[in-house]
């Protein structure tokens, strides 16, 4: 490990012996470890990268275990001719949910939020459909996506 560190492979580390009792502190300690630098490393960034792919197959996992139900997606709201609503067009185009276990209660609220204000903020379409839960937590992307299908909502009653 400590030859890895200094950028050698372990045949390259001269094999040293010592006690605690050599070891000395330096007099100036720096207060912390630059995180940024932590972050830049190939093995954090691996790391990350893992428990961001195990944190999305344990909701799939979860899923998994739930009765197995289909849904026709439409949620009522597309057309006849199958032409999907504009916010479920938002979601997509930005692609915003994870498992989409969630995405039904979050479209359908949105629906009803953007009734009452049709161009809301950020902010306000998040307040707008706070009640809804993502066990994903993948809250950003549903947002963008929400805001999406309002703009898309907009432009439909435009045209
Ligand atoms: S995207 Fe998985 S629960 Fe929301």
């Amino acid at each position: 490990m400590l030859a890895a560190l200094v950028g050698r492979t372990p045949a390259e580390w001269p094999a040293v012996t010592f006690t605690l009792g050599e070891f000395t502190l330096p007099t100036d300690l720096p207060l912390s470890l630059p995180s940024e630098l932590v972050r830049q490393r190939p093995d954090v960034q691996t790391a990350e990268a893992q428990l961001h792919s195990a944190n999305a197959q344990i909701g799939v996992t979860t899923a998994a275990m739930l009765p197995n139900i289909t849904l026709s997606g439409s949620l009522g709201l597309a057309s006849a001719d199958g032409t999907l609503h504009p916010v479920q067009q938002g979601v997509i185009d930005e692609q915003g949910f994870q498992c989409a276990f969630c995405m039904p209660g979050f479209i359908m609220t949105a629906v009803g939020y953007l009734k009452t204000n049709p161009n809301p903020t950020r902010r306000e379409l998040a307040q707008g459909i706070s009640g809804c839960l993502c066990r994903c937590q993948d809250y950003d992307k549903i947002l963008t996506a929400m805001m999406r299908g309002a703009e898309n909502l907009r432009r439909s009653k435009l045209g």
